[in-house]
């Protein structure tokens, strides 16, 4: 069998970015088996209803998608996300321990060739500056410990999003690492804000004046289709030497603010 008759795993498919990912590769000819706590109303695959805020939800996920996957995968999007408005312990947990914790367990079924790719966001640009803080949540061995550890600490407490998606950034070079030998690339995609209903969440944790001036810049908040074009072609074979990296899909709203501070520096 020949890996592109292979499924995909793909997580977060009830709604928003999934949903439209999902959309989009079946409609490319995919086979796919889609997991999320809540049951889509119309999913294109095999569905898998799972919590992926513990570590037991996480294996029971995998567990069921082994069951399905009996000759292996071709790939996994970690798509599912939660917002800065749910405790910090469960936006650690879905956003950074899930990914990591998936892509482990389905690893040793991937097919030569396959691809994961993993949900950030634009906000954690300047990832690098936390990498050794990322680095504990990232590489702990106990993750309830890990968890607790972080749950103290007042930074992450106020901004548990951003920091979750610095962990990503990092977490998707770790796995890419980890993953090379086998020939399976990992990459991430950064998004701005996009029209899903994750979005009002953002308003009240980033501020709403803040996400709104984004899309008065832009003219519009992105599309969730805008996003999954660009997570279908780091799962393709298009992308094959793109790895361990990552693709920022905002518009150009980051390159407008960040040359905009210099400029009013110069
Ligand atoms: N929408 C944006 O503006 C934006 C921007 C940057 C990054 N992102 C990221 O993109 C991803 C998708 O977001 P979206 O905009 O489609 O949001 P969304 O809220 O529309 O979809 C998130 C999906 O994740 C699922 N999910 C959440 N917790 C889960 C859990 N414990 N177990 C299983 N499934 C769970 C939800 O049920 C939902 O279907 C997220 O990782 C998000 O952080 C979104």
């Amino acid at each position: 069998m020949t890996s592109s008759a292979l499924p995909l795993a793909i997580t977060g498919v009830a709604s928003g970015i999934g949903a439209a990912t999902a959309a989009l590769l079946s409609a490319q000819g995919y086979r796919l088996i889609g997991i999320d706590r809540t049951v889509p109303t119309d999913f294109p695959g095999e569905f898998v209803q799972a919590d992926l805020s513990t570590p037991a939800g996480v294996q029971q996920a995998a567990d069921r998608v082994i069951e399905l996957a009996p000759k292996g995968l071709r790939g996994l999007a970690n798509i599912a996300g939660v917002p800065g408005t749910a405790p910090a312990k469960t936006v650690l947990a879905v956003n950074v321990f899930a990914v990591r914790g998936l892509t482990r367990a389905l690893a040793p079924h991937f097919a030569e060739q396959s691809a994961v790719v993993n949900l950030a966001s634009s906000v954690a640009f300047l990832w690098r500056a936390e990498a050794s803080k990322c680095a504990q949540l990232t590489l702990a061995t106990d993750q309830e410990a890990a968890l607790s550890a972080a749950l103290e600490d007042a930074g992450i407490l106020e901004n548990s999003y951003l920091f979750s998606k610095q962990c990503v950034r990092l977490l998707t070079e770790q796995l890419s690492a980890e993953l090379l030998p086998k020939r399976i690339r990992v990459n991430s995609v950064s998004p701005g804000p996009v029209e899903t209903p994750i979005l009002e969440d953002f308003k009240k944790d980033h501020g709403r004046d803040k996400v709104d001036s984004a899309a008065e810049l832009l003219g519009r908040f992105a599309r969730p289709e805008e996003v999954a074009g660009v997570i279908s072609y780091l799962l393709s074979e298009q992308s094959g030497w793109v790895n361990g990296t990552d693709i920022r899909v905002d518009g150009g709203l980051m390159a407008y603010r960040g040359s905009a501070v210099l400029t009013a520096t110069q």
